[in-house]
């Protein structure tokens, strides 16, 4: 599939059904994290498999050249978001994806004075 004109590719995320637009250059993590839907991730080097998921449809092709995945692994459609870059509309499964809440901001110190 072509991508979107200003060079985006449409993702979905299963089982919720999550979509975002994911450009050339941007990872399916940041960019999961630009459209506001949180994908597990630690590292974000493509080094502790926090991140993997399933590509159920599309292809990708990864920001360094040694991902954390073995050939099986691969084999099987498991990708790395964190370093995997969209090269057509995509499906991945990653059920514990969620929408991002911001934090809140750091609790006031209770001093009892009243200002
Ligand atoms: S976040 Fe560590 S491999 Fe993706």
């Amino acid at each position: 599939m072509k991508p979107a004109a200003d060079g985006a590719f449409a993702v979905r995320v299963e089982p919720a059904g999550f979509r975002f637009e994911a450009g050339a250059g941007a990872s399916l993590l940041m960019a999961a994290q630009a459209a506001g839907i949180r994908l597990p991730s630690s590292c974000r080097n493509g080094a502790c498999r926090a991140c993997m998921c399933r590509l159920v449809e599309g292809e990708i092709a990864y920001a360094v050249e040694w991902p954390g995945l073995s050939r099986d692994e691969k084999d099987e459609g498991w990708i790395l978001p964190c370093v995997a870059l969209a090269r057509s509309a995509l499906v991945i499964e990653s059920p514990l994806a969620a929408p991002h809440v911001p934090e809140a901001p750091p609790p006031r110190p209770l001093t009892g004075a009243r200002r």
